[in-house]
């Protein structure tokens, strides 16, 4: 990318939430690279971490690319079960090799259930990890939905990110 001007991403991203194994289609809750402790978790091909998939998809925004469904189809057999940081890396790669790096990465976590706040440090110093961006850029919310509505119902779990690419100084 040419520009050198700031640039800003949002990604967003939802996905079913079901009883889990073996009783039903759901994978362990992994939201933020953090396994949470719930009945249910989400349906998904890879392992379903709606929010590294979010903020991929805001760092691939930011830099005007492809979106996260076309760089890592999910038909795809290699992606099957994959650990959604191997996306992450992948948009933080792009963001370095395009001369950037992250200002700042906001996130709102949408479901009912179960408590996001014990886990938001954790999820914090996962996300500043994988991002290798200082964790004190990094912010998570969480929200519920008032019990409305599928995510209120507890059937689905919704993610925004919002990220701002800053160009790289030259050393
Ligand atoms: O009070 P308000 O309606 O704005 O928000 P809420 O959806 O009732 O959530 C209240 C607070 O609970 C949030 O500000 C979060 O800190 C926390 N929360 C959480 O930890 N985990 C969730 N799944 C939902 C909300
Ligand atoms: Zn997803």
């Amino acid at each position: 990318m040419k520009t050198r001007k700031p640039r800003i991403g949002h990604g967003y991203d939802l996905h079913r939430l079901e009883i889990r194994h073996p009783e039903g289609p759901g994978r362990p809750f992994i939201l933020a690279g953090v396994t949470l402790e719930h009945p249910k978790g989400p349906v998904s091909h890879s392992d379903g971490d709606a929010a590294f998939h979010a903020v991929t998809d805001a760092l691939l925004g930011a830099l005007g690319e492809e979106d996260i469904g076309q760089l890592f189809p999910d038909d795809a057999p290699e992606w099957a079960d994959g650990e959604s940081s191997i996306f992450l890396k992948e948009a933080s790669r792009r963001v370095l090799d395009a001369g950037f790096e992250i200002g700042n990465l906001d996130v709102t976590i949408i479901c009912q259930r179960p408590k996001i706040s014990p886990h938001k440090n954790e999820m914090k110093r996962k996300l500043a990890e994988n991002l290798g961006t200082p964790v004190e850029d990094v912010n998570i919310k969480a929200k519920t939905h008032e019990e409305v509505d599928a995510v209120g119902e507890g059937r689905a779990v919704e993610v925004h990110a919002v990220v701002l690419l800053l160009p790289r100084h030259e050393e």
